[in-house]
């Protein structure tokens, strides 16, 4: 039997749905397919901001017709949407169609909510309050290769005064670092190259003592499992980012020299608001230690203009941040009020014009950033992980140490191996040349590539 998973939002959800693959198939569910051939199609759904609720609600209307001729056809839904308050409900009665209904604390119940389905006429719809748990029972089906995210956390605790997050994902659990090293193992032993540590704020990995060990010695610990690979890690929050972490990330190879600290907004009056529990002044000194202790770490973050009571000057210090901090890129959002948060409720909302008219100054100077980053990399030799074959560029693909996307053409498979690539060329985000292949004297094969700058000795 066939399935097809639409996933919305951000890595998590990203690995969910591997994880709903791994479930799919305990079930029979055996080949991944289009929508149109599926015989149970997915959705993992985001609510973080409007369009991504409307996204997948698009998605899931456009499927009424194929459900008519399909009768078979099972249309289940899932992730942050479904689970946010009277979400299941709302979506019930839009879709009737809907044959399940799951939340993010009981994403390993699919399997049964399906059989339920199969079972009986009536919908099968399941959504439960926190049960404080992890997804830990579960296999995933990588879909990634040569990349692997593991999860090291779940939910959050932060209350960003926007943020729907820890409504729809409830309170920090910690895996326990023993875990999280053995599947660490065990993905580097299968030859996965690239690993990410995920949690929406790894810096406060064991906050419920359940890890074990701090972020910086789980980092540690995981940077020092053998074999050759990297390791990234995502999201820091800044109010828990320690020099002791970028200690760690300076100390061992394998962690890339790139960081994704979300700043949200360079004022201090709107951070406040936000709840962010930081200043603008201490999220540069962080960035300060991490360039004093690796100074050719690349900064990334998110960004939200249109907050409410924003003014243009605060405005005017976000655009300042994003110079001083020298982003090498960044997410930028507008604003979405979400029901149920603080913000939501909160006077002094921005129009709609306002805030776009501030997006596109702020993806203006971001874009423009980003290019004189990239734009420095041509006529240097970077270390590429190729990911993927690009068949419209008819050119392979994969990233950079930095998280810099990098093309070359290539006449064999290259996916899984680290080429050296000789940047000739840099077009917005992405890096384009040619692969260095030093020829060993002795016996004509190509060079181990361990000999060039930036990676790890063990091969
Ligand atoms: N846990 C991560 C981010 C999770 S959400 C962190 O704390 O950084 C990813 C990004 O979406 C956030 O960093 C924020 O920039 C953005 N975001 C979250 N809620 C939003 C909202 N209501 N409107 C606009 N952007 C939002
Ligand atoms: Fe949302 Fe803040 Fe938690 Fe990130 S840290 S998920 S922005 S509440
Ligand atoms: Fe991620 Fe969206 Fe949920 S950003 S945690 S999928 S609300």
């Amino acid at each position: 039997m066939n399935y097809h998973i639409v996933t919305y939002g951000c890595q998590m959800n990203v690995h969910e749905s591997e994880k709903i693959a791994g479930i799919l198939r305990e079930k029979g569910y055996d080949k991944e397919t289009s929508a149109e051939e599926a015989d149970v199609i997915v959705f993992n759904t985001c609510c973080i901001r409007e369009n991504a609720e409307n996204h997948a609600f698009g998605n899931i209307g456009a499927l009424k017709k194929l459900k008519k001729q399909k009768k078979d056809l099972i249309v289940a839904v899932g992730g942050c949407m479904a689970q946010e308050a009277g979400k299941a409900e709302l979506l019930r009665k839009k879709f009737p169609f809907i044959d399940v209904v799951f939340g993010t604390h009981n994403l390993s119940s699919l399997g049964e909510l399906i059989d339920r389905k199969r079972r009986s006429k009536k919908a099968a719809v399941e959504i439960l309050g926190e049960r404080g748990e992890t997804e830990d029972g579960v296999a995933p089906v990588r879909t990634s290769y040569p990349n692997a995210w593991v999860n090291i956390m779940y939910g959050c605790n932060n209350f960003c005064s926007y943020c729907i997050v820890p409504y729809v994902r409830g309170r920090e659990r910690s895996r326990r670092a023993e875990d999280v090293l053995a599947e660490v193992r065990s993905l580097v032993r299968e030859g996965y190259r690239e690993i990410t540590l995920l949690g929406q704020n790894v810096n406060s990995y064991n906050s419920d003592g359940n890890g074990g060990m701090s972020f910086p010695e789980l980092l540690e610990a995981a940077a020092s499992v053998e074999g050759r690979f990297r390791l990234r890690f995502m999201t820091s929050h800044p109010k828990d980012f320690t020099e002791e972490a970028a200690l760690v990330m300076k100390r061992n190879e394998k962690i890339c020299p790139q960081l994704h600290l979300p700043a949200q907004s360079g004022s201090d009056r709107i951070l406040s608001l936000m709840n962010r529990r930081y200043t603008r002044e201490k999220y540069l000194s962080e960035i300060a230690f991490l360039r004093r202790h690796i100074p050719d770490c690349e900064v990334t973050t998110d960004l939200i203009v249109g907050f409410p009571t924003e003014t243009e000057e605060d405005f005017q210090e976000t655009l300042s941040l994003v110079k001083e901090a020298d982003f090498s890129s960044a997410f930028t959002f507008v604003y979405s009020p979400r029901t149920g948060t603080k913000a939501a409720a909160m006077d002094g909302q921005i129009e709609e014009s306002v805030q776009k008219e501030r997006i596109m100054r702020l993806v203006e100077l971001v874009n423009a950033q980003t290019r004189a980053h990239s734009a420095r990399c041509v006529g240097k030799t970077v270390e590429i992980l190729v990911e993927d074959y690009d068949e419209k560029r008819g050119m392979y693909l994969g990233r950079d140490r930095h998280g810099r996307m990098g093309y070359f053409a290539s006449d064999r498979n290259r996916v899984g191996e680290f080429v050296a690539l000789r940047v000739t060329k840099a077009n917005g985000v992405s890096l384009y040349g040619e692969p260095e292949e030093i020829r060993r004297e002795e016996n004509g094969t190509i060079a181990d590539d361990a000999t060039l700058p930036g990676n790890q000795g063990e091969v």
